[in-house]
């Protein structure tokens, strides 16, 4: 299911100046203040920040962002609440504003100022789907979802305690108050969620009647008479009218089975929630592996206050495939906006984030040219920006001259530009990440773990001589191939290791003018960092063997000549692929090239396969896997940890539910029961 191009908000203003919509014919906020607005009618009616004191965290949902004049109005509420819990704040908006139209338009709010600054600087690039923003030192999250409200929110794991109704006038925009939102909204929620919004409008109050909230009319703000706020209260049992009309009201997006599989903490259907929310007590994990995987899911974990205890074979972390000098990180497109094309593009732009705001890192966001393969691969790249309206400071189509002049040099083909793409030392990522992380991991180098096994509720970690490492209630395989070895059952994870070597070029071999850009194509190279660019990588699959390679140096020169023509017969003439130096490292990849993210299956039968999806079936209590990131471990990891570790916690997911399936550790045994299930 791809999704629908954005169309940003147009800013624009009443004689008042009061922020307006043309395409709704409506305001943003009451004339009377959009700041004093959100704290009478959102928080206010919310009972904010009240409800924080003593909350280890809370979730707010909100549908219409707009200015996040809400959003902004509960961070300066929380950050000044006494001991504030972790926020989560989830918010539909189908026309966001571009970046600098937000920038105006909340510059008339100078109270706001720093904060608004903060929001400002992160704002996502308009591309469709869910966008994980981190604030406040990671103790505030902003979870975007871009895209129209009846399509995303099906796609929404996640449960309320709070919700903001903020969606333009019910009388000018039913889609957002419809008893089918309004009904995925409650789904939703818990008893004893509440709602609050400026609207009293009958068809609204008739239907949260109807789907089991209990309201009240509360005096309203800037001239509005009454406002309305709802509760659930406690033990509340949706009637059979509730029932029925949440199942005939919903429109087709939101009757997909993901949605009524997988509500997360509602009565409506009843299925219980996937990922209990662990206790104090529970938050304790043992982490194999200090690769990307494993130092990603490492700190993501300790920024909840969790306790790691990390085991890696090698002296350091990222000795193996995650210890190359620079790995470049790019998106993936793909033409029809297919399923592994929206994960890359979720997980590059929080990439991005992620290492802009990490102290230590060794990086780049000097852009990456892609350049097509030939004639036929340029005219689908130069279709797929078309087909996507992809904005330009996201990925552009630049024709072969246009792209020669921004490298500099002639070239075979025309590419796509990603002006936010780049290079990263994976090492340097790993270190910031552990150090990030603090006291809260405890690192053990030079430790093997040769065994795992459950005993009284707990997973424990065993040595090579038998002598037991380590004990928690959650234990995490991010040890990449060698995962396979320590499975408490055969589990079809399809991981298979694929060779590949880099070679390291002088900048003299590459001479003038100086490489500014990422380039790649079949290959990839790098612009050159302390004296060395990276060129890349050979690709074989089920070979483990790291002794270096002539014959593979000598691929990669190939890969050089295809990425700049006659740089064989020109500066680089006189490299002997003999003596060059370089790193052989092996990736891990699954069988459809996503990586496996999540708890691992507990053993099932092909009955059972047959009728349970990957929301309901079994899993290994406690047991989950970061593995299979493949050639692109820096454009994956930093989003998938941030998956698991929400997982883990029971806290909104950051992806679409759609995307976490396709990466789901259980889906090839799922597959391969059903395969030979006679139940079919
Ligand atoms: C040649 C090459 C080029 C690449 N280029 C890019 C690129 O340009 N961009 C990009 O995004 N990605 C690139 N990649 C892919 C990227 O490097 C990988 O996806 C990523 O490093 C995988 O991280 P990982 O943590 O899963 O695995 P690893 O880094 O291999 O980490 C696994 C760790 O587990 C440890 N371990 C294993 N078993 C045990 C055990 N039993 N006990 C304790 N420790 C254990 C290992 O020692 C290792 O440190 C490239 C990879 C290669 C090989
Ligand atoms: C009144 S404004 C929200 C103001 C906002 N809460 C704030 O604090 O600035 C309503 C928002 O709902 C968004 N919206 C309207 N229809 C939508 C839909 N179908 N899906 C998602 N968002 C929608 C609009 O684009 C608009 O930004």
């Amino acid at each position: 299911m791809s999704a629908a191009p954005l169309v940003p908000a147009e800013l624009a203003a009443t004689g008042e100046g009061t922020p307006f919509s043309p395409l709704y014919d409506d305001v943003y906020h009451a004339a009377a203040g959009g700041l004093a607005q959100a704290r009478q009618v959102f928080l206010g009616g919310n009972d904010l920040p009240a409800r924080w004191l003593g909350a280890e965290h809370f979730t707010i949902g909100e549908t219409g962002f707009g200015l996040g004049l809400n959003f902004l109005a509960t961070w300066q509420a929380w950050q000044t609440a006494s001991m504030p819990c972790r926020l989560h704040y989830v918010a539909l908006e189908k026309h966001p504003f571009r970046h600098d139209d937000l920038a105006r338009a909340l510059a008339r709010f100078p109270e706001l100022d720093a904060l608004a600054a903060e929001l400002v600087s992160r704002w996502p690039p308009l591309v469709p789907g869910f966008h994980r923003l981190h604030f406040a030192g990671g103790r505030l999250t902003l979870t975007l979802l871009f895209g129209d409200a009846p399509h995303l929110l099906p796609q929404l794991v996640a449960c309320f305690d709070a919700l903001y109704l903020d969606g333009f006038a019910p009388a000018k925009n039913p889609e957002m108050w419809s008893p089918a939102l309004l009904s995925a909204l409650t789904r939703r929620c818990h008893d004893g969620t509440t709602l609050a919004t400026w609207s009293v409008a009958g068809d609204l109050r008739r239907t949260l009647e109807h789907l089991g909230w209990t309201l009240e009319r509360r005096p309203g703000f800037g001239g509005k008479r009454e406002m309305l706020t709802a509760s659930r209260p406690l033990a509340v049992s949706p009637s059979a009218t509730a029932r029925r009309l949440a199942r005939e009201a919903e429109s087709p997006s939101l009757q997909s089975w993901a949605f009524l599989a997988r509500p997360p903490c509602s009565a409506v259907a009843s299925p219980a929630p996937t990922f209990p929310a662990p206790g104090a007590d529970e938050r304790k994990a043992i982490v194999i592996g200090a690769g990307l995987a494993g130092t990603a899911i490492s700190e993501r974990l300790a920024s909840r206050g969790w306790r790691i205890e990390l085991f890696e074979r090698n002296p350091a972390p990222a000795q193996e495939a995650s210890g190359n000098p620079a790995g470049i990180l790019l998106p993936l497109l793909t033409k029809d906006d297919a399923l592994a094309g929206r994960l890359s593009r979720a997980c590059y732009l929080y990439a991005l984030r992620r290492l802009a705001g990490l102290p230590g890192v060794r990086w780049s966001p000097c852009g990456v040219l892609q350049i097509a393969r030939d004639n036929a691969h340029e005219d689908l790249q130069r279709a797929t920006i078309d087909g996507q309206h992809l904005p330009t400071e996201f990925a552009a189509f630049l024709a072969r001259d246009a792209a020669a002049t921004l490298v500099g040099r002639p070239l075979a083909q025309g590419g796509w530009w990603f002006p936010g793409g780049g290079w990263v030392a994976p090492a340097s990522f790993c270190t910031a990440l552990l150090a990030a992380a603090g006291e809260h991991v405890r690192a053990h180098y030079g430790v093997a773990v040769t065994r795992i096994a459950r005993a009284a509720g707990s997973w424990q970690a065993f040595a090579a001589d038998g002598k037991l490492l380590a004990e928690a209630p959650h234990l995490i395989l991010a040890n990449a191939q060698a995962a396979s070895a320590l499975l408490p059952r055969p589990i079809p994870l399809t991981l298979t290791p694929i060779r590949g070597q880099i070679s390291y070029l002088p900048p003299a071999a590459i001479g003038a003018p100086a490489l500014r850009h990422v380039l790649c194509r079949n290959g990839y190279l790098t612009p050159p960092d302390a004296g060395t660019a990276c060129l890349g990588a050979s690709f074989d699959r089920d070979d483990q063997d790291i002794a270096m390679r002539s014959a593979d140096h000598r691929g990669n020169l190939q890969r050089l000549e295809e990425l700049l023509p006659g740089i064989l017969a020109g500066t680089a003439a006189s490299i002997d692929a003999g003596q060059l130096e370089g790193r052989v490292g092996i990736r891990t990849a699954t069988r459809d090239r996503l990586p496996l993210v999540g708890a691992l299956p507990a053993p099932m039968t092909a009955e059972q396969a047959s009728r349970l999806t990957l929301a309901t079936l079994p899993r290994e209590e406690g047991l989950h896997v970061l593995l299979g990131l493949g050639a692109r471990g820096m454009v994956w990891a930093p989003l998938l940890a941030e998956l698991l570790a929400s997982q883990m916690a029971d806290e909104p997911l950051p992806l679409e539910c759609g995307l976490a399936d396709a990466v789901d550790p259980a889906r090839f045994e799922l597959r391969a029961l059903r395969r030979n299930s006679k139940f079919q």
